[in-house]
């Protein structure tokens, strides 16, 4: 090579600033149900200094170098799954991505010897989503590997609760006393569910709006034994809405609906879809969620999805901060 040749130059990887984990005692991610504010704040800590990563050039550190992780996802997954892999590649974590469909489920293998057989391969962390709820559960129980839930059926989906209430806080500031509501298909909501115990810890005053026949069998009486005060019930979202800091419609799940829960989808949308008329009920400027996908024109109409109020973009952006902060909480803590 000739001394005037131009060199091939290779990014440098700045390595991240150093973190303190405070009190964080979790070895899996199964809800929010035993998480205190310190530990969601925690993750929204962490979660800054990875969005800081993420705007980098070079979006990668060597933190979870040497480690294993590996997703199973029984159910379609876009966002979820997307930025679980992506966060662990930022880390520089092995990934591994099985696909229940062509693994050995297909020949008979339960899910617990299919995990027990990716624990035995050295992975460090199973992310997995699955139909039946409690499955993640289960898996802890049997498993010495940490497992993060990414769904499970209609119980809980944390790391989508915790995502969209960093997204909040990213806007909105300290959310003690603030206004949010949750307009949907609650009864079949994981999404509801995980955010109701993490805006109790955060102190955000919730309300849930549905159709009575979206809304879960006996969730007064939860609110009640459970001392969950901050929610209130709510079957109009005219009135559910009225001076709200954050709007979030949740889809329809048509794959999980039986017969006769809605009369028609036209009467739904004249009283639950998200428009502009309605959002203007809400304080001037309020902010809209949606976890995805999207159903648009159903639950959302398309000029609420695309306002400058909606953060559902953003939403994604920082899904991957936040999973790059709890696998950093969950698969790094053998290392520091
Ligand atoms: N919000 C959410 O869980 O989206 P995906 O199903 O695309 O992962």
């Amino acid at each position: 090579m000739s001394v005037n040749e131009p060199k091939l130059s290779v990014p440098s990887q700045e390595a991240l600033p150093p973190l303190s984990i405070g009190l964080w005692q979790h070895k899996h991610v199964l809800d929010l149900d035993d998480f205190s504010p310190d530990e969601i704040n925690l993750v929204f800590e962490i979660a800054d200094a990875m969005s800081e990563v993420i705007s980098r050039d070079v979006k990668k550190v060597p933190t979870l170098r040497g480690k294993t992780i590996a997703t199973m996802f029984f159910e379609p997954s876009t966002r979820t799954r997307a930025s679980f892999e992506l966060a662990a590649k930022y880390l520089s974590a092995d990934t591994i991505s099985l696909d229940p469909s062509k693994s050995s489920v297909t020949k008979g293998e339960s899910l617990i010897d299919s995990l027990r057989t990716l624990q035995a391969l050295g992975v460090d962390t199973i992310i997995i989503r699955h139909p039946c709820s409690g499955a993640p559960y289960v898996a802890a129980q049997n498993l010495e590997t940490s497992i993060i839930n990414a769904g499970d059926g209609c119980h809980a989906h944390p790391s989508q609760s915790l995502l969209d209430m960093y997204t909040l806080r990213r806007h909105l500031g300290d959310l003690s006393g603030r206004k949010i509501v949750i307009v949907g298909d609650i009864m079949h909501s994981r999404v509801a569910r995980s955010n109701i115990w993490g805006m109790k810890s955060l102190g955000i005053q919730l309300i849930i709006c549905a159709p009575p026949t979206l809304m879960p069998h006996g969730l007064n009486e939860m609110l009640q034994k459970c001392d969950l005060e901050h929610v209130t019930i709510e079957y109009d979202l005219d009135i559910a809405i009225k001076d709200a800091d954050a709007v979030m419609p949740l889809r329809l799940q048509k794959e999980r609906q039986q017969s006769g829960l809605i009369s028609s989808i036209r009467e739904y949308i004249q009283h639950y879809q998200l428009t502009p008329e309605r959002l203007s009920y809400a304080k001037p400027g309020a902010i809209v969620l949606h976890p995805g996908p999207m159903n648009e024109g159903i639950e959302i109409s398309h000029e609420v999805a695309y306002s400058t109020q909606s953060l559902i973009e953003e939403q994604v952006t920082n899904g991957v901060a936040v999973r790059m902060a709890l696998l950093y909480l969950i698969a790094g803590g053998k290392n520091r």
